[in-house]
């Protein structure tokens, strides 16, 4: 049997099904690229708008967060790029960050049933596995975003990891059995992403969209509170995670006290050891 099923998508139709987002006319596919995140950064150099969403089969220099390697062999998962020019100060940029996340959490439900998990910022899991990350790019000044990215990795067809990689990661073939089409699992992603955008814009209630961002987070994702973890930002800590603050960010108790995570990522500490 091959490692991954025919799984073709068809742009049309695909731009048909989107007709009620930004995104319809907008789509540019490519079977093989070097990073979609790239690309789109690229584009948007160039004047390309808002709601342009560059999408592979492949990527040859997947990139992840914190100059990671996101391995993006051909037909195997979903590698999206979302072009997007929010009229947010880029302080605000988190919000569509972790909103991103939510929206990859409602699409994957939607498609499969399954209820993930969510690691702050955006990781998102099953059980201790990883399937899918994100990683938000941006070109701003102080003030004013002139452009921000938003890429999305899923793992949807691999059936198996290296050995390295099976402890930390999966795909939503191992953990239901089953090949979804990636069709179905983008269009879910970029009606969702949309209904996040725009609830997150100026001229929605913001602040209504950001409590619900983290009403969502604290009920949905198990890391958010009363985890142990290893925070690894420049100097890396230990403690037990306790809520988000009013602007998202994770706080995590420590003997020396509450402290706020700004970067980098968190890692579960089990028997006193981060994995
Ligand atoms: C992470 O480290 O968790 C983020 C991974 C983000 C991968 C996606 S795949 C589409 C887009 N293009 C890239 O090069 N990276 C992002």
């Amino acid at each position: 049997m091959p490692d991954t099923p025919d799984d073709p998508f068809d742009i049309p139709a695909l731009d048909q099904a989107l007709n009620e987002t930004p995104f319809s006319g907008r789509l540019r596919f490519f079977p093989s690229i070097h990073s979609t995140n790239t690309h789109a950064m690229q584009e948007a150099d160039a004047g390309a708008p808002e709601g342009m969403v560059y999408f592979a089969d492949e990527q040859t220099a997947g990139r992840g967060r914190g100059a990671h390697h996101w391995s993006s062999p051909p037909g195997s998962g979903l590698y999206v790029s979302v072009l997007l020019r929010p009229r947010i100060p880029p302080a605000d940029v988190l919000w569509l960050s972790l909103a991103a996340g939510l929206a990859v959490r409602d699409a994957v439900m939607q498609v499969t049933s399954l209820a993930c998990d969510l690691r702050w910022p955006n990781d998102l899991l099953f059980g201790p596995r990883k399937f899918c990350g994100i990683l938000t790019e941006l070109n701003a000044e102080v003030t004013r975003i002139r452009h921000l990215v938003v890429g999305i990795g899923i793992n949807v067809h691999p059936r198996q990891f290296p050995p390295e990689l099976s402890g930390i990661a999966t795909s939503l073939h191992i953990e239901t059995g089953r090949d979804w089409p990636r069709q179905q699992l983008l269009i879910a992603l970029l009606q969702s992403l949309h209904r996040e955008v725009l609830a997150l814009s100026p001229s929605a209630d913001a602040n209504v969209a950001r409590q619900s961002v983290l009403d969502r987070l604290e009920r949905a994702s198990s890391w958010v509170r009363g985890k142990r973890v290893r925070v690894e930002e420049s100097e890396s800590f230990d403690g037990v995670t306790e809520g988000l603050d009013a602007r998202g960010f994770l706080q995590v108790r420590t003997p020396q006290g509450l402290r706020t995570v700004f970067s980098g990522g968190v890692r579960e500490i089990n028997n006193g050891r981060g994995k």
